[in-house]
């Protein structure tokens, strides 16, 4: 009986390490890509969007639309990689300006630059995996 209860206690504090150590990697990896992400960022978008995501009168719309982002979220790595043109509304306004496309960003960068993206500027929705962005980069019309 006594072997019992310590056999299962042992199994659970095993579980409970490896669950930890599951999480810790996951938050790493969300922190490489966040902290890669806002270099990117710097340079390939800040131009445009500013510093703090804020974008730039009626120019260019901010990055602060959660609701936007996280309804095309799976539309996002090819705004970036294709470049935009049609009218969108964010934040009740409606733009029809030009975002050009950038064919040099890999997959990765994008994941990564979009993870900066959509957890900052009160953003906060978790990591975009490469494997999510490869998927959605072949199927972008
Ligand atoms: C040359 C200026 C320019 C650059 C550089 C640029 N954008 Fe944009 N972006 C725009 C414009 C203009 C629009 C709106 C396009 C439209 O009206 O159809 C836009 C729209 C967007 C949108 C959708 C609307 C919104 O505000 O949520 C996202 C997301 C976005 N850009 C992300 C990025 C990211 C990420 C980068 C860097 C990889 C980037 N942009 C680089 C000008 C730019």
């Amino acid at each position: 009986m006594r072997n019992k209860i310590i056999l299962s206690s042992a199994f659970t504090l095993s579980f409970v390490i490896f669950l930890g150590a599951c999480g810790n990697e996951a938050n790493v990896k969300y922190q490489r890509y966040y902290a890669d992400g806002s270099q990117v960022y710097k340079i390939y978008c800040e131009n445009c969007h500013m510093s703090k995501g804020e974008g730039l009168a009626d120019l260019i719309p901010a990055l602060t639309d959660t609701t936007f982002l996280r309804e095309n979220r799976a539309k996002l790595p090819c705004f970036v990689n294709n470049g935009l043109k049609d009218s969108i509304q964010i934040n009740g306004k409606i733009y029809q300006s030009l975002m050009p496309a950038e064919k040099n960003l890999a997959a990765i960068d994008v994941a990564k630059v979009l993870t900066y993206v959509t957890n900052s500027f009160g953003n906060n929705q978790g990591i975009y995996d490469v494997k999510e962005v490869e998927n959605q980069l072949n199927q972008c019309n």
